[in-house]
């Protein structure tokens, strides 16, 4: 008998679908970012008097996921550090994305890292942080560009104080100046922040609108022609690829997403060619990833709650009336333990269920009975099962 992971391996080792999958990785920044020109253009000028020793104005850049920010942000520091290296001038880039970095403490640590210096403390007051940062970073003489990308997670987690003070800070510096690039996904955040938050952050704005179906093909096109072997894929894969991430509001991610793992999919099978069928599968993928994220990292009743609905299901009928879910919910939660939340509780729990696409509820007449809501399970039960199983608290009932 041939060893199944015998084939795998001459399948993936013989495959030809990639040139340099690399390339079509999320973090990778390609030197060409068409559609962005006016962006990169008005970046550049607004950060390159740091060329000439002069401190930028803080700039603030907004826009919907996937439309460049991080992308064009990344490749215009690197343009003018290189020159600043070039032209002998110290110039320090501190890249802090605050969704992982979502307390002031470690916002501070990893500035004072990127620009080599460590910060031994802990347990520290932030004001206490604050104080040593500022000595630390004007120890010498030298330019910082503090990117603070998703910057909305920062001040939702910890308010805007430690934005203020870092718009703030150029006044306690007598040799280093900094310069603060603001990121964030979030359209509505500037309208959470201190007023004088708000006019420091954004002494200059940048507006990344999204990119359409027509800009995405481009965009894939280019970078396919690196990571791609010639011939791989068929011709109508990139422009759907495109036309779906258009529909989510124009993210370059996802139309990246969608291309790779078409072509991880295409490779898996032996196959020569990405072919529209390979994208409907990867779309499914993302969906499902997606779904299962989701529902992970819900709350347990939330979960108890799916799991009713699937249970409901089970029987055969499709779905049932919220009278009914509730009614096992109960039964479920009591079985852990639990006390049930309210029904009321429920109701608002299925509606958020409804608008996530995991279950679905609709109002149907029951005839001279009036009308009742009935809620069902738009995830497959295998989705459904692979979210839950890893909770251990739950683990026994999905197997039943
Ligand atoms: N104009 C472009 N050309 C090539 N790739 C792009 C372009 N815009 C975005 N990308 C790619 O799309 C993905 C998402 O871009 P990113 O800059 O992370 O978006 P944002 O920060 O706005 O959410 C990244 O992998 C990036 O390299
Ligand atoms: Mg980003």
């Amino acid at each position: 008998m041939t060893d199944p992971l015998d084939s795998l391996f001459s399948r993936v080792l013989s495959a030809k679908i990639f040139a340099n999958r690399e390339m079509m990785r999320p973090d990778y920044i390609p030197n060409d970012l068409p559609h962005r020109e006016d962006q990169i253009l008005k970046l550049a000028e607004i950060l390159a008097p740091s060329l000439k020793g002069s401190r930028p104005s803080n700039i603030f850049i907004y826009g919907v996921p996937g439309t460049g920010k991080t992308a064009v942000t990344k490749y215009v520091l690197k343009k003018i550090e290189d020159e600043g290296r070039k032209i002998g001038i110290n110039l320090g880039v501190a890249y802090i994305n605050c969704k992982h970095d979502d307390t002031n403490y470690r916002v501070l640590a990893d500035l004072c890292e990127s620009v080599g210096e460590r910060i031994p403390f802990t347990g520290l007051s932030t004001s206490e942080v604050f104080r040593r940062f500022v000595n630390l970073v004007d120890s010498s003489e030298r330019m910082i560009f503090a990117v603070l990308d998703e910057v909305d997670a920062l001040v939702k987690k910890t308010g805007d104080k430690a934005l203020y003070d870092l718009t703030r800070i150029n006044q306690r510096l007598s040799r280093t100046r900094i310069s603060i690039v603001g990121i964030t996904n979030d359209l509505k955040f500037m309208e959470y922040l201190d007023p004088r938050v708000r006019s420091s952050l954004g002494e200059e704005e940048l507006v990344f609108p999204p990119y359409d179906a027509s800009e995405l093909e481009d965009i894939l096109s280019r970078r396919a022609a690196v990571a791609f072997n010639r011939n791989t894929l068929e011709g109508s894969v990139i422009k759907l690829c495109s036309a779906l991430a258009a529909k989510e509001h124009g993210d370059a991610r996802r139309a990246l997403d969608l291309l790779r793992i078409s072509g991880e999919i295409a490779e898996r099978n032996g196959d020569t060619k990405v072919t529209e069928e390979h994208v409907r599968m990867a779309q499914r993928e993302i969906e499902k990833d997606r779904v299962v994220e989701v529902i992970r990292t819900m709350p347990l009743h939330s979960k108890i709650l799916i799991l009713s609905l699937y249970l409901i299901g089970k029987g055969g009928s499709k779905g049932g009336s919220t009278g009914e879910l509730y009614d096992l919910y109960c039964t479920v939660a009591k079985s852990m333990g639990l006390e049930p939340l309210t029904q009321r509780r429920i109701s608002d729990l299925i509606n958020e269920l409804d608008m996530l696409g995991i279950a679905n509820a609709k109002v149907v007449s029951k005839g001279r009975y009036g009308r009742t809501k009935v809620v069902s399970l738009s995830i497959s039960a295998k989705n459904l099962k692979e979210s839950l199983q890893d909770d251990p608290r739950l683990e026994s009932l999905v197997k039943k």
